[in-house]
């Protein structure tokens, strides 16, 4: 096991108390966003670098003025020793492992969403840039080890911010998202593919639309929680679930079930015999900018969490479990099962706590299904969020998602969409 102080350490730095000081400072800050955006170009990478330079929410009334000193500079030159934290502080000691680069794949992304089916990963969606979002999916064939074939989505389907799940042998659900670039309006809209086919067909709308809500088939149902409400930032606890049956709804309505305790988007949520789990994620997303008529993206406070939630078949309850060695976001499809195990491979953290930058992650984490314990395995080649994990003939793959600046910099820059992999045990 590995201490998890130094994630609990980034979030003592933040004070209820102080949160009508917080939304005031974020109002001035989202129009200098804004500012510097409509100045700068247009790939989503230098947006996300603008935002992350910034201090939005601000811990202590009085070091209001050194904080926002301390987000124009580097940390290290300031002489307070409380303040002197490194950007990396968060990273946790991990095993060095041997990453083997694969043929990318056709077009970067972010926030997609990933099927594996037997020898084939399904690459869905996601954003190439702020701007633009992808409407088709990539297709990656494990045993030749080559980016094999496309096809596009249906024009009503989100395109990113989906829920999606798999029976594991033939269909694909696709619950809910966003269409559309920017910070756009949800959809309920949900859908099935029949992989054999490539053919579409509708599902009942999820009774309210949700911004990445935990989705997963379990026990004949298709399940779906959490997420964002419709205006992309206030968590969702609701929990509905649909009796699903060879890419049909065997119902013609969602059921309501036992909310999760606590919600929001970006989870990991996996199904193992008789327990679903729900493993990490936020509360809180940037949202559309008020009145604006492209939905344009502006920051909001976000708190990232490592929660685990367990469901057992039979029981009417979510039972709290270990939390993973440090809070983790943007997850969704960054997870596989192993060895009676469940592998998460990066994400995003919780902020620096004096800078307030965004933080991803670089680590790969097992949560061991017997003993429901953590413990950290290995490191990514760099940090990065939104992977999309698969495992096939004893290797374990990531693709896509938006990496880091580099080894001291752990701040989002590039959205990628190189494929690595290497060997576990
Ligand atoms: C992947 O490629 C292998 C080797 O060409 C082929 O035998 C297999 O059928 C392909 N998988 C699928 C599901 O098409
Ligand atoms: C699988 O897990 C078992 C039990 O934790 C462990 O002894 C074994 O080494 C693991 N296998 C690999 C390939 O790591």
């Amino acid at each position: 096991m590995v201490s998890s102080s130094s994630a609990a350490a980034g979030k003592h730095g933040f004070k209820k108390s102080t949160l009508i000081l917080s939304l005031v400072a974020l109002l001035g800050i989202a129009s200098t966003i804004d500012f510097l955006w409509a100045s700068s170009s247009s790939s989503f990478s230098s947006y996300l670098s603008i935002a992350s330079n910034h201090v939005f929410v601000v811990p202590h009334e009085t070091h209001n003025t050194q904080i926002l000193k301390i987000a124009d500079d580097k940390v290290g030159k300031n002489h307070n020793p409380e303040r002197v934290l490194s950007a990396t502080f968060a990273d946790l000691p991990a095993p060095e492992l041997e990453w083997e680069q694969m043929p990318s794949a056709p077009v970067p992304r972010l926030d997609g969403s990933a099927i594996q089916i037997k020898d084939l990963l399904y690459v869905f969606c996601g954003y190439g840039t702020l701007d633009y979002v992808h409407s088709h999916v990539d297709i990656y064939n494990f045993t030749e080890n080559r980016w094999c074939g496309r096809f596009e989505t249906p024009k009503e389907m989100g395109n990113s911010h989906l829920g999606v799940a798999t029976d594991g042998t033939r269909y694909v659900y696709i619950v809910s998202g966003q269409p559309g670039p920017q910070c756009g309006a949800p959809t309920s809209r949900s859908f099935v593919l029949d992989i054999e086919t490539k053919k579409w067909d509708s599902l009942p709308p999820l009774p309210a639309p949700r911004y990445a809500p935990a989705t997963q088939i379990w026990k004949g149902r298709l399940h779906v929680m959490g997420g964002s409400k419709e205006n992309r930032h206030t968590p969702a606890t609701d929990h509905w679930s649909i009796a699903v049956k060879n890419g049909k709804a065997i119902e013609n309505q969602w059921r309501k079930e036992i909310p999760i305790p606590r919600g929001g988007p970006h989870r990991a949520c996996i199904a193992v015999d008789d327990k679903l789990f729900v493993i990490g994620g936020q509360e809180g997303d940037f949202m559309a900018k008020p009145g604006s008529p492209i939905f344009k993206c502006s920051r909001r406070l976000e708190v990232v969490y490592g929660d685990v939630y367990m469901m057992i078949e039979g029981e009417m309850k979510w039972k709290v479990l270990a939390p993973m060695p440090k809070p983790d976001s943007h997850i969704e499809s960054s997870w596989i099962v192993w060895n009676n195990s469940i592998v998460i491979m990066g994400g995003t953290t919780e902020k620096h706590p004096l800078t307030k930058r965004m933080l991803l992650v670089g680590e790969i984490f097992q949560f061991h299904l017997d003993t429901l314990q953590w413990s950290v395995i290995g490191k990514l080649p760099y940090r990065v969020k939104t992977t999309m994990a698969s495992f096939w003939d004893g290797w374990i793959y990531f693709t896509s998602g938006q990496r880091d600046r580099g080894p001291d910099n752990p701040q989002p820059k590039k959205v990628i969409g190189e494929l690595w992999r290497t060997k576990l045990g």
